[in-house]
């Protein structure tokens, strides 16, 4: 199959020195891409600024901001079979990009913020894709109820709910567990490396192709 796989953060700049941003990794998404390759697939991996090696083979679209993300996964989605939204995208960008550096002056700043468009929801509504959907959904609260919203909201086959709260796994972590949360039931995927639990997550994109026939 033809996978296309989003990872890492978005940085959304600020001003010519300053950007806002978040404390993903990329490790999730990029063990994805591996392991796609792995398991012997076509991989497209659009990804945000990380510290990552490029894995061998991927068709490697690096981008910053969510627009960009947004924009690529447009134009990249046209010929993809399957899509993995493991990303994390900022929900917000400073409303005006300040083309000097911001000085220094009272002792409070307000910055103001709009919404980014919102990539995963997109992807049914506007960009019309009928191949198999996975979402991530990253919670600190109510894991499977909040996922259940995510996978309905965005018409998902399944969604990989991380509960980030809990020390050790998750952002930066080599090691996550995840629920596979699907319309019809849930399937807990233990504790273990980032690498193993992508196979897990590759495979189950694989059976919910070989579903639809
Ligand atoms: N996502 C996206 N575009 C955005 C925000 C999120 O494509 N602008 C995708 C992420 O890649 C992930 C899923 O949506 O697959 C859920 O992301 P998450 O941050 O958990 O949820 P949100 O939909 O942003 O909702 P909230 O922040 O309110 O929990």
């Amino acid at each position: 199959m033809n996978l296309l796989v989003t990872a890492g953060p978005t940085r959304e700049p600020l001003d010519p020195v300053r950007y806002l941003t978040n404390r993903s990794s990329g490790k999730m998404g990029y063990a994805l891409a591996s392991a796609g390759i792995q398991l012997g697939h076509r991989v497209t991996l659009i990804s945000g600024p990380t510290s990552l090696n490029v894995p061998v083979n991927v068709d490697y679209v690096p981008v910053e901001t969510a627009q960009q993300m947004f924009e690529a996964t447009r134009t990249h989605l046209a010929r993809a079979d399957a899509a993995i939204f493991s990303a994390a995208v900022a929900d917000y960008r400073p409303a005006s990009f300040a083309e000097n550096k911001i000085k220094k002056a009272e002792a409070r700043l307000t910055i103001d913020l709009v919404r980014n468009p919102d990539i995963l929801g997109s992807v049914r509504r506007e960009f019309s894709f009928e191949g198999v959907l996975v979402g991530f959904a990253a919670e600190t609260e109510n894991l499977e109820e909040n996922a259940r919203g995510k996978l309905e909201d965005k018409s998902c086959d399944f969604v990989v709910a991380n509960l980030v709260s809990q020390c050790g796994i998750g952002f930066d972590s080599d090691h996550n567990e995840a629920l596979l949360v699907y319309p019809d039931r849930s399937e807990i995927l233990p504790m273990q490396t980032k690498g193993d639990l992508a196979h897990l997550i590759v495979q189950a994109v694989q059976e919910a192709i070989n579903r639809r026939g």
